[in-house]
């Protein structure tokens, strides 16, 4: 079974997207993947900052993306891209740090007004990492996410609709493991 990663992107503390991560943590699980969260907010602001990939958080983080054969990366829109802290954990990643990978980009916004920036702005950089294969990538609306008790989140039905079909859709295109591929 191949292993899976969903990185979230929100400084928040009471982030809609950290949510939404863990709501298709939970799903994918359910689905028999092994599967990850990794709370970018959760990391130390001067390694991270300062570009220190060897302190042992980051070395950790920066494994798990090793590791995965697939990652969800989840981010808020911020002033039409994605947010910086999402940007500062990828430049502390490899050049080819994607590759081999397939990877679901899902941003959250305040405004449809900008449900192009996962086009313009990251799948780009998920390119330039060298990502195998960047599935369509899902914007919601914030005010679709319905946090419905500490942890929990209850979506509109359309924004879950959309969901499943990307997350069949990055599954459907999970790489073969290396056992599978080399029988
Ligand atoms: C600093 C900041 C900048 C934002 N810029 C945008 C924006 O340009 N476009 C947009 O649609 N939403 C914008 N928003 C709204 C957030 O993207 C939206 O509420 C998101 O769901 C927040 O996610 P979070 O709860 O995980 O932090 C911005 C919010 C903040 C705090």
């Amino acid at each position: 079974m191949s292993t899976l990663l969903v990185i979230s992107g929100s400084p928040s503390a009471t982030s809609r997207t950290a949510r939404l991560g863990r709501h298709l943590v939970r799903r994918l699980s359910l689905g028999g993947f092994d599967v990850e969260h990794l709370d970018l907010r959760g990391l130390p602001p001067d390694a991270l900052l300062g570009g220190d990939p060897a302190h042992p958080e980051l070395r950790r983080a920066l494994d798990q993306v090793a590791a995965a054969d697939g990652v969800v990366v989840a981010t808020p829109v911020y002033k039409a891209a994605y947010t910086g802290l999402l940007k500062a954990f990828l430049d502390l990643l490899p050049q080819d740090g994607l590759a081999g990978k397939t990877v679901l980009p899902l941003a959250t916004g305040g405004t449809i007004a900008h449900v192009l920036s996962i086009d313009y702005a990251l799948r780009p950089v998920l390119s330039a990492l060298a990502a195998r294969h960047v599935v369509g990538g899902v914007f919601l609306l914030d005010r679709s996410i319905e946090v419905v008790d500490d942890d929990a989140v209850e979506l509109a039905p359309d924004t879950e609709g959309r969901l499943l079909e990307a997350l069949d859709a990055f599954i459907d295109s999970l790489p073969p493991r290396p056992a599978l591929a080399a029988a």
